[in-house]
C-alpha cells in the first residue's frame, strides 16, 4: 500500500496572531490544507491519504474538507501529536490499527503548508521509496552556507555544492520507520526532530529527490504573501 500523510498537526506560532492554525488560512479561494489534499487526491498511485490535525481542530477540519469536497473515501482524518515526529507516528499507529503494516507499505509524509507540491515530486518520492526505503526532497543550496556555532562569528563556510535545503515530502518504509522510532530514547526523540535524521543517525541511507524552488513552506506571514503571488502568477504550473 502507498499512503500519503499530510501533516497538519501544528499550531503555526511563527505565523503570528491568526484566529486559526496557518494550514486553515485561505490561499486564493480555498484553505492551504485543501490545496495540499487536492494534490495528493490527483495522484492515482496513492491508496490512502491521512490528514493529521490537532485534536481541537478535528471537527473544523471535517467541515472544511466536506465543504471543499476533499473528504473522499480515500481520505482519513487522524489526531496529531505534540511534535512533528509524534504526528507522523500517530499516522503510522493509525495505519497499524486499521489495516496492519507489511514490509511493502510506504508512506509519503508532507507538510500541509507546502501547497505547491507537484505530481512529479510525489511520483519521484514513490519510485525512490519503493526502491530505497527512505527518501528526502531537497533543492540545491543557492546561497553560500555560513556556519556559526557561537552565533557571533563564522566557524566554517562549507563547500556549497554539497549542501541542499530540505523540503518535503519525506517518504519511508512504514515498518522500518516505526521500528527505528520505537527504539529511540526520549533524549534521542528530542534531538531527532527531522524524520530523515532518524534514518541517517542509525546508519540507514536516505536518497535524495529533487524538489522545486516554489515548493515553499508557509511559515510566516511573508510566505503567505509569497504563496499568493506564486498562485496568481501561475509560477507553479
Ligand atoms: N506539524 C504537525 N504536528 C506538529 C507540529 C507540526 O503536523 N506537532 C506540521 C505543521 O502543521 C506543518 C508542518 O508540520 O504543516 C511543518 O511544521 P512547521 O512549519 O514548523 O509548523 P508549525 O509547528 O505549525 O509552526 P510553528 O513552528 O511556527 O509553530
Amino acid at each position: 500500500m502507498i499512503y500519503a500523510e499530510i501533516l497538519a498537526g501544528g499550531s503555526g506560532t511563527r505565523m503570528g496572531n491568526t484566529d486559526r492554525p496557518k494550514q486553515f488560512l485561505m490561499l486564493g479561494n480555498k484553505p492551504i490544507l485543501v490545496h495540499t489534499i487536492e494534490a495528493f487526491l490527483l495522484n492515482p498511485r496513492i491508496d490512502r491519504i491521512l490528514v493529521v490535525v490537532p485534536n481541537v481542530w478535528l471537527d473544523y477540519s471535517k467541515d472544511i474538507m466536506n465543504k471543499y469536497n476533499v473528504y473522499t473515501d480515500r481520505v482519513h482524518l487522524v489526531v496529531g501529536g505534540s511534535t512533528r515526529n509524534e504526528t507522523i507516528m500517530n499516522g503510522c499507529r493509525y495505519i497499524e490499527s486499521q489495516w496492519g503494516i507489511t514490509d511493502e507499505d510506504i508512506i509519503v509524509t508532507h507538510d500541509s503548508v507546502r501547497p505547491f507540491i507537484t505530481q512529479r515530486i510525489i511520483n519521484d518520492n514513490i519510485d525512490a521509496c519503493l526502491k530505497y526505503g527512505a527518501v528526502d526532497t531537497v533543492i540545491p543550496a543557492v546561497d553560500t552556507i555560513v556556519e556559526s556555532t557561537n552565533n557571533e562569528t563564522i566557524t566554517n563556510i562549507p563547500v556549497r555544492k554539497y549542501y541542499y535545503q530540505g523540503q518535503t515530502p519525506q517518504s519511508f518504509g512504514i515498518a522500518q520507520l516505526t521500528s527505528l522510532y520505537n527504539a529511540l530514547t526520549e533524549e534521542e526523540k528530542d534531538i531527532l526532530t527531522d524524520a530523515c535524521k532518524i534514518f541517517t543517525m542509525k546508519g540507514h541511507p536516505v536518497h535524495l529527490v529533487m524538489g522545486e524552488g516554489y515548493n515553499i513552506k508557509i511559515t510566516a506571514m511573508y510566505d503567505l504573501k509569497l504563496a499568493n503571488a506564486i498562485l496568481e502568477g501561475h509560477l507553479h504550473d
